[in-house]
């Protein structure tokens, strides 16, 4: 059993204790989309083990409070905010009621997102198209509706004036994948969202925007989707980083460390966090 610096109890199968010293988000309000489950809820229970607040956004009213239980079980500030981020109305009314919440944003993380594998033969323009408007308008709306309360985030700690975007992205694209034609489409676009506007953002507002790419991440709605469980298994089996499946844990300190001041000068760039995966494209 490992002890979290903070003094909580990890209970996670295979959760390891944090290099991170428990204050390094002392004082900051974040706010994850799809921060309910898988990927995005370790990244908010990492940032509130950390000092922050969160919000997490969702479309399940049930998965929304049962992960807002748990994180304020561990004494995390937290509020669980239902909506879509595909209905612009629904982005502005969530981060209205961050703010009103917790007075300030200084994090924005863009997390939802839509998959299941299709062959292209098989997936209809439209299902194409559902999964573009979560994952890539989606993260730009939410970024869009955000940017009147990020341009103020991020004060009083640290030179950065503006406060700090991390999409979620993945690394399909920088190949191709099987059945994936749709995702890998919404995630390139996602990445170039994200250096655009660490671009024009990072110059006007002092916001910086980042993304990590996650490799293949075990105990995840997505794994459980795309990946049959004698394939996690088989990945299990393997001690070398390449060939081995990742841990929620693993994306959650890269959002810590872009996120905490030891990111100042990260802009515009897609972390990479999947042992060295993508460079080899094994066959599985
Ligand atoms: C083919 C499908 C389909 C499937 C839906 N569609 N599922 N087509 N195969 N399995 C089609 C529908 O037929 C329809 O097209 C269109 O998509 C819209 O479907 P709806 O059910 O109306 O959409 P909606 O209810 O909005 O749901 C969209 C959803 C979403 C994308 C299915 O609910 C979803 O995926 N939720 C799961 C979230 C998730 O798994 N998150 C983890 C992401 S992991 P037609 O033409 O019939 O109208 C991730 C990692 C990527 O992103 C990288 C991994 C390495």
């Amino acid at each position: 059993n490992f002890i979290c610096r903070t003094g909580h109890p990890i209970s996670d199968r295979g959760a390891m204790e944090s290099p991170f010293n428990a204050d390094v988000l002392k004082g900051k309000v974040a706010l994850v989309t799809g921060g309910g489950s898988g990927i995005g809820f370790e990244i908010s229970t990492q940032f509130g083990r950390h000092g922050a607040a969160v919000a997490i956004m969702g479309r399940r009213r049930q998965v929304l409070d049962s992960a807002v239980a748990a994180l304020r079980s561990e004494g995390i500030r937290a509020i669980g905010l239902e909506g879509d981020v595909r209905k612009k109305e629904d982005a502005a009314r969530v981060l209205e009621e961050t703010f009103k919440h917790f007075g300030k944003l200084d994090i924005l993380v863009n997390g939802a997102a839509g998959n299941f594998l299709a062959s292209p033969e098989d997936l209809s323009p439209n299902a194409f198209r559902t999964v573009i408007e979560i994952d890539s308008v989606g993260t730009y709306t939410m970024c869009h509706e955000a940017l009147k309360y990020l341009k103020k985030g991020g004060q009083g700690k640290g030179p950065a004036k503006g406060g700090l975007i991390l999409n979620i992205s993945a690394t399909l694209h920088y190949t191709a994948s099987w059945y994936q034609i749709h995702v890998s489409a919404a995630k390139a676009a996602v990445d170039s969202i994200t250096r655009s506007l660490a671009l024009e953002w990072g110059t006007d507002y002092d916001i910086r925007v980042n993304g990590i790419a996650p490799g293949p991440i075990g105990d995840t709605p997505g794994m459980r989707k795309l990946a049959p469980e004698e394939m996690q298994n088989k990945y299990n089996e393997h001690t070398r980083p390449l060939y081995k499946l990742g841990e929620r844990w693993d994306i959650a300190m890269a959002a810590i460390y872009l996120a905490s001041e030891a990111g100042k000068y990260v802009n515009g760039t897609t972390l990479v966090v999947d042992g060295g995966l993508w460079l080899s494209h094994p066959r599985h």
